[in-house]
């Protein structure tokens, strides 16, 4: 006991940090490859209870067991006053992936963040609108730390003098390899909270991780069909009759229209909101919903939740609002079902049950001159922070909810979101407008369990516009948000015709579309993700093939490198390679094997960087060798219930192919109750001939399709 009482009192006078020695920690397999520990006393607020997240077992299950990916011991946790300090191992070579929607970059080592919740302002820094602390790697795991606060990250920055991987010191007179940054071999976090329950996910590839993620959560959002069409939103104070003749418009026009989102102005009054109906603009609503449904168009209304002193419910709903206001209206404090009341059942009342299929809900996110500050104080007694981490969460959740109730699918907008969102069926959209920047966000989603969408709104030029367009039609949502501007996808006429050829393609590829929607769900693969996370193209491959930089002999070189921020993974299939304005050529990087052009089926390349000159009409995509996409006629709205379509399965390559296609009502939830089908396509070359087969549909489950025809692509 003296001993130990002199060593803590010599301790310091010899440098060492004994309240640095790493808590000892039970890690609990609570699914098979999942691993779960609390450190210190987190408190039951976090993330998941906030996305009311709940795990799909069966198909963890059906993922198997995996290894526990870390090094225990090199995993160190303390708790000291009243804060959380985390480390991880990390290895050399080893990159990250992840902490939630950032915009510029997809490789994390080296970074410093704080993850809050915000609107982008143009830096990766933590500030984002879904700054999910979960990270992945590419040694084949994934950590996600559960906890509602502004979590400070230092992925791989921070140099210890008891690291057992310490550089060597350089004399920076002398030495030219002496760096500013010296290498660091761990990843550490500061969470102000006196607790934290951490989660590991295991490998073996990066994927698996990120799938045990998403099943974690309950598996990807299963959209409605119709959420896969295309979406027009009005301007600002449009009123019934704007909102009919734009829809008659793209009717005789010709263009996809499965939903239309009414901007501010459909409300009596908006920022803050009073959630009723403006009498002026739309005198009879339940008439203009049903007219719109009868056109086979739904509605999805715009929202912010911060009530105006006008709205039906503001003194039921003011004693569970927060000490502060946003733009002076109420700010509803949804983790009190005190307060979801009111706030819920307007919206049931006077939209949901008229038959309006979704909500847009803005500014949720930010910035900080807009939202509440850090000192306001909620009824619930959670801290502003932890409010205004998980707000967006809760939004979602709870209007949600609504539709659930009446067995009924929604698909929305959303400006913020955090971990635990992968069953919320919103997507996530900003004002932040840069086209390069929103495919390098498009990629990121995949690696946070959030959908994102780059939406059009205007362009400079009808090159611009076409190019936007293009890369919006390979995406969660294909959305023009007009709301400032009116935009049409014919206002741009020298480009009209080929901006009506991809809202087309848009709506014949739903099938592939939904099908990729149902592995999201089932099997938590993102449909829209990086190339990082395609076999043939992971660090393995990069960091072996590293020492020989001659790009012909080695593609993979430029990879290992750079980080690919500009072409993505769309499906199991595609890869999308999108052009931005003013180029005409561009590289692409194939990952190992043959791929072929979406196009015309020809051979593009063999693992190789080639490059692209694809003129204006075209956004470059390639097929995986032995692709299969299924595609449908191109309808103006996608398939009701019951309704039959005719399948076209086109076929890409050399080699046999398998697919799974998908089919459900494509409206309910019946397909949690079994109400669902996955047909095996296959594709073989018998001697000179391709012969395709696609299995029976199952007796009494959906068949949305009639005759089933299948195109060789690849001569
Ligand atoms: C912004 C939103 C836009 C539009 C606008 C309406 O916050 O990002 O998409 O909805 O509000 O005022």
């Amino acid at each position: 006991m003296k001993k130990l009482r002199l060593l803590f009192f010599i301790a310091p006078l010899l440098g060492l940090q004994l309240c640095a020695i790493a808590q000892t920690t039970e890690w609990k397999e609570v699914e098979p490859g999942v691993w779960k520990t609390v450190v210190g006393k987190p408190g039951d607020y976090n993330l998941l209870t906030a996305a009311g997240a709940k795990p799909n077992q069966q198909a963890l299950e059906k993922l198997g067991s995996a290894a526990f990916p870390l090094q225990k011991s090199e995993i160190e946790f303390r708790v000291e006053n009243g804060k959380t300090y985390l480390r991880f191992p990390l290895q050399r070579q080893e990159q990250l992936f992840g902490f939630g929607l950032n915009f510029q970059t997809v490789y994390q080592r080296g970074k410093i963040l704080e993850l809050h919740v915000d609107h982008y302002g143009g830096k990766d820094n933590g500030r984002t609108h879904a700054p999910v602390p979960f990270y992945v790697s590419s040694n084949g795991y994934g950590v996600f730390i559960n906890s509602a606060e502004y979590i400070k990250v230092w992925a791989g920055t921070g140099v210890r003098k008891d690291s057992p991987n310490f550089p060597t010191p350089k004399d920076r007179n002398t030495d030219k390899k002496w760096s500013s940054r010296p290498y660091s071999d761990a990843v550490e976090m500061l969470v102000p909270a006196e607790g934290a329950e951490i989660y590991v996910f295991g490998g073996p590839t990066a994927l698996d991780a990120v799938k045990r993620y998403n099943l974690m959560n309950g598996g990807g959002v299963l959209p409605p069909r119709w959420g896969l069409g295309f979406t027009q939103r009005v301007m600002t104070r449009s009123t019934e009759q704007d909102v009919e003749t734009e829809v008659e418009n793209f009717k005789q026009k010709g263009y996809p229209l499965d939903f239309i989102g009414l901007e501010p102005g459909w409300q009596s009054k908006a920022y803050p909101g009073t959630f009723s109906w403006d009498k002026n603009r739309f005198p009879n609503p339940p008439a203009f919903v049903e007219n719109m449904k009868q056109k086979g168009v739904r509605l999805n209304l715009w929202i912010n939740p911060y009530v105006s002193p006008d709205a039906p419910f503001y003194k039921e709903i003011l004693p569970y609002t927060a000490s502060h206001t946003v733009w002076l209206g109420v700010i509803p404090d949804f983790t009190m079902s005190e307060a979801r009341k009111p706030f819920f059942n307007q919206l049931k009342t006077d939209q949901v049950d008229m038959g309006v299929s979704g909500y847009k809900i803005d500014e949720v996110d930010g910035y900080d001159y807009y939202l509440w500050p850090d000192v306001t104080k909620f009824p619930s007694g959670h801290s502003a922070e932890q409010m205004r981490q998980t707000y967006g969460l809760l939004a979602m959740r709870y209007t949600a909810d609504l539709f659930k109730e009446r067995n009924q699918r929604t698909y929305g907008l959303v400006r913020a979101s955090n971990g635990g969102a992968s069953a919320l069926p919103y997507v996530l959209y900003n004002d932040y407008y840069n086209h390069e920047d929103f495919i390098t966000a498009l990629i990121n989603s995949g690696f946070a369990g959030v959908l994102w969408t780059p939406e059009v709104r205007a362009s400079k030029t009808a090159e611009e516009w076409l190019r936007r367009f293009q890369s919006n039609v390979f995406s969660p949502m294909a959305m023009i948000n007009a709301w400032s501007t009116g935009t049409k996808p014919w206002t741009y006429p020298e480009v009209e015709k080929q901006v009506k050829e991809f809202a087309l393609l848009r709506m014949k590829m739903m099938p592939y579309w939904y099908s990729e929607f149902a592995k999201y769900h089932f099997e938590g693969i993102p449909p829209f993700r990086a190339m990082n996370l395609e076999p043939g193209f992971n660090q393995e491959v990069v960091s072996q093939e590293q020492k020989n930089v001659n790009l012909q002999e080695n593609p993979y070189a430029e990879a290992a490198s750079k980080e690919i921020k500009d072409q993505y993974m769309a499906g199991e299939n595609l890869l999308v390679a999108p052009m931005f304005t003013g180029q005409t050529s561009r590289k692409v990087v194939l990952p190992k094997g043959k791929w072929f052009d979406f196009y015309t089926g020809k051979l593009a390349g063999d693992g190789e960087v080639i490059n692209v000159t694809p003129g204006l009409d075209i956004i470059p995509v390639f097929v995986k060798d032995g692709g299969i996409v299924p595609m449908m006629p191109p309808l103006l709205h996608a398939p009701k219930a019951e309704e039959k379509v005719n399948l076209e399965i086109r076929y890409y390559g050399t080699k046999p192919g398998t697919y799974q296609l998908y089919d459900d009502d494509g409206e309910t939830f019946n397909y949690e109750k079994g109400a669902y089908s996955f047909r095996t396509i296959s594709v073989n070359r018998k001697a000179d001939k391709i012969v395709g087969n696609i299995a029976k549909s199952e007796k009494g489950k959906p068949n949305s399709f009639a005759t089933i025809t299948f195109t060789m692509m690849t001569k």
